[in-house]
């Protein structure tokens, strides 16, 4: 066992010009930590398993994390992911080189939630639309009558997913006043009874909600989850948000319930394709409050997401299984047991 824990950040975590990427993530628990080493390496996407040789953790921003990243010499143990994406990450090569796959849902969970809350407001509250009267001065505010918002109390919010973000978005609309529904195949039952979540069938989120709002995973099973056919059950007074993932979400079909006007508009943080192409029709509709996949960015999601991983580091130094391991087959690996075992002799009691 090596004296020191060394720790990879990959390059993209510096700019061009060596200043950090994303200042609000605070190194100083990383750089004071016992017997911790860190670098930022080479900046090459995908990283190169030379680069990772010398290093028992790697904390990952956008860079690729493929098979030809792996370490031959079998020290890496863990790749901790800034965020909770890992498109980025051959999760299987991982996984066959006993490396646990962390990512940071702590960090995210709160920003996104609110997020969400914000989209539900804005629209419900009318919020750009009132933003653009004002600007027309006397000839907005005699239309401000037609703008009527919808209040909250006793509506519906209804969450296709309630894991991490989801079961976050429900804890924070408690004071609201609203009744609560969800549909999740694999939903914890105890928290949903505990925030008073009603569980449901998918088509009776989409038919009975006043907001209809996506926080599950995309995978296979969900692309193209939110179809013509379920945004047909909608109310036409409903409002449906996503910030989960663009392709769970036919945009075609929601364009189309938009543009005429079937249901009472959309907020959105992702979209199908991203960037959008520019002439993109969902850009041009009034009944759309749009994001570029960055709502959530805030000072605090940012710190929150480097002090996730820290922790992870952390953790896995002392010998500890971290929070937010994605490749849980990973824990029954020989090599990740033996790393383990060797940090937390090493550097357990400290
Ligand atoms: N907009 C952003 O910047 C941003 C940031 C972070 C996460 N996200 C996205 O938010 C989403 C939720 O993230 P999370 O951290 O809550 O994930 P999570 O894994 O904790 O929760 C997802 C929930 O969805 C459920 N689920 C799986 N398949 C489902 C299905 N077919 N129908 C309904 N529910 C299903 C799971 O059981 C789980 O409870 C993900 O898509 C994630 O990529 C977006």
């Amino acid at each position: 066992m090596a004296q020191k824990f060394r720790v990879a950040l990959s390059g993209d975590f510096k700019k061009a010009d060596g200043s950090p990427t994303y200042p609000d993530f605070d190194l100083a628990p990383l750089k004071s930590a016992p017997n911790v080493e860190m670098k930022i390496i080479e900046s090459n996407n995908p990283i190169k398993g030379e680069q990772l040789e010398d290093f028992d953790a790697l904390i990952l921003l956008a860079h690729r994390f493929g098979k030809e990243s792996v370490p031959a010499s079998g020290r890496l143990a863990v790749v901790a992911r800034f965020g909770v994406g890992y498109d980025t990450v051959d999760v299987d090569a991982c996984t066959k080189a006993g490396i646990a796959l962390v990512i940071t849902q702590d960090g995210v969970r709160r920003p996104v939630a609110v997020s969400i809350i914000t989209l539900m407001l804005a629209l419900t509250g009318k919020l750009l639309i009132k933003d653009k009267l004002t600007r027309e001065a006397a000839a907005g505010f005699a239309k401000r009558s037609d703008h009527m918002g919808v209040g909250l109390v006793g509506r519906t919010l209804g969450s296709v997913g309630i894991g991490n973000i989801g079961a976050e978005t429900f804890r924070m609309a408690k004071p609201f006043d609203m009744k609560f529904i969800a549909h999740d195949p694999y939903a914890d039952k105890q928290i949903a009874a505990e925030l008073g979540i009603e569980l449901v069938s998918l088509e009776d989120v989409f038919r009975r909600a006043d907001i209809v709002s996506v926080s599950c995973p995309l995978t296979p099973e969900t692309h193209h989850l939110v179809n013509a056919e379920r945004l047909a059950l909608m109310k036409p007074t409903a409002y449906f948000i996503n910030t989960a993932r663009g392709p769970i979400v036919d945009q075609k079909a929601l364009t189309k319930v938009l543009q005429e006007r079937r249901i009472a508009g959309a907020g959105l943080d992702v979209l199908e394709k991203e960037p959008p192409d520019a002439d993109d029709p969902i850009l041009k509709l009034d009944n759309v409050i749009l994001a570029p996949h960055a709502l959530c960015w805030t000072d605090q999601c940012f710190a929150g997401n480097g002090a996730a991983d820290v922790k992870a580091v952390l953790d896995v130094q002392h010998g500890r299984v971290p929070r937010g391991v994605v490749n849980r087959a990973v824990l029954d690996h020989p090599d990740w047991k033996r790393r383990l075992a060797a940090f937390g002799k090493a550097f357990g009691g400290q």
